[in-house]
């Protein structure tokens, strides 16, 4: 990519013996939303290391902004990376500890002084500057371990996870303070998490990791919409994915004909609950289990396909467990999988 502000060219890292991520290529734009997307072990914050400088690579190359950073050590890098754990220091304020860094970098006096007070505003702690980590909720810990990073205006933050800590109501404010920071100072970010919603929210783009590898690259509406892969699909909330074999789908009861042709190209269909249409169809379907979802109602139904995982509107009138039901994977409605397994 012509516009690579961040390019990595065939990383591969390794622990010892064991390598851990192998021929990974990778392009960031300057001022993207990046997010890493993978099931644990995939070898994200092993990623993350080696851009940090934490982890030499065993080959490959990390360009920055222009200049091969591979060999430069971490602390000449300009990249932040903000973890999971805050590591703040127990014993200094919030303004020492935002402080930290800048003063390693020889700042005194006012230079340091309007850059921390502005670095703690930003995160909206200009309150809090005299309090020590341990007078703080986690959510402002985790504003104060973004503040200590970005005064030391990095070329690319990495954070790793940094919301896996905190309760459902403040990562959502932090979501959302985190996107709001990136958008003012257009900083370079990528953005480590397991969990897709996260994702799909956050990032101008996403890469979904596995094995050491990347599966697949693309916006949040080609990942949720199009998933090149079973797995993909799997992670993203497909529920119903099946292999296709000579144009039927693949089953523990063997090849079985859907209603209409499955396009040639296609190694695997996923539907959605949402696309599996409940009431008419040539399959039957007994219900095995549902549940109540607000809006909506889910179904899983037991059928010669294999269970089915099924999602209408909560108004439609419900079926009792036990009961048989018709219906119908419209493969119009299907996600295309490119590989399977
Ligand atoms: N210090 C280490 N020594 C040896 N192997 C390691 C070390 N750190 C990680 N690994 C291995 O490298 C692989 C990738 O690990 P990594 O920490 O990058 O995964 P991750 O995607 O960040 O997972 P998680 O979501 O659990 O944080 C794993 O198989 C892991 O066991
Ligand atoms: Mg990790």
């Amino acid at each position: 990519m012509s516009d690579a502000y961040l390019q990595l060219d065939k990383l591969t890292l390794a622990y010892g013996d064991t390598v851990a991520v192998k021929d990974l290529d990778l392009s960031i734009a300057r001022g993207e939303l990046v997010a890493l997307l993978g099931p644990s072990g995939c070898g994200k914050t092993t990623t993350m290391r080696a851009i940090a400088g934490l982890l030499n690579p065993a080959s490959g190359r990390i360009n920055l902004d222009g200049a091969d950073i591979t060999r430069v050590s971490a602390n000449k890098r300009a990249v932040g990376l903000v973890f999971q754990s805050y590591a703040l220091f127990p014993h200094l304020t919030v303004y020492e500890n935002v402080a930290f860094g800048l003063r390693l970098k020889g700042l005194r006096g006012q230079d340091l002084d309007s850059k921390v007070n502005a670095g703690i505003r930003s995160v909206g702690l200009a309150k809090f500057a005299g309090r020590k980590p341990g007078e703080l909720s986690g959510g402002q810990q985790q504003r104060v371990a973004l503040a200590r990073s970005m005064v030391m205006e990095p070329k690319v933050l990495l954070l790793d996870e940094p919301l896996s800590n905190l309760d459902a109501r403040l990562r959502l404010e932090m979501r959302a303070e985190l996107q709001r920071v990136q958008k003012e100072t257009g900083v370079t970010m990528i953005f480590v998490t397991h969990d897709q919603a996260e994702a799909l929210a956050l990032a101008d783009r996403i890469i979904v990791m596995l094995n050491g590898g990347i599966e697949q690259i693309g916006t949040p509406e080609e990942i949720y919409n199009n998933p090149i892969s079973s797995f993909v699909a799997d992670f993203v909330g497909f529920e119903n994915v099946f292999a296709l074999k000579d144009g039927k789908l693949a089953t523990a009861n063997g090849a079985i004909a859907l209603s209409t042709p499955a396009p040639d190209v296609a190694a695997g269909l996923a539907w959605r609950p949402r696309a599996v249409i409940l009431g008419s169809g040539p399959f039957q379907g007994t219900v095995r289990g549902t549940s109540f979802a607000g809006n909506s109602r889910e179904y899983l139904l037991d059928s010669a396909l294999g269970p089915i995982k099924a999602e209408v509107d909560a108004a439609l009138p419900q079926h009792e467990l036990g009961s048989t039901i018709a219906f119908d994977l419209p493969v119009d409605a299907a996600a295309n999988l490119k590989r399977f397994g």
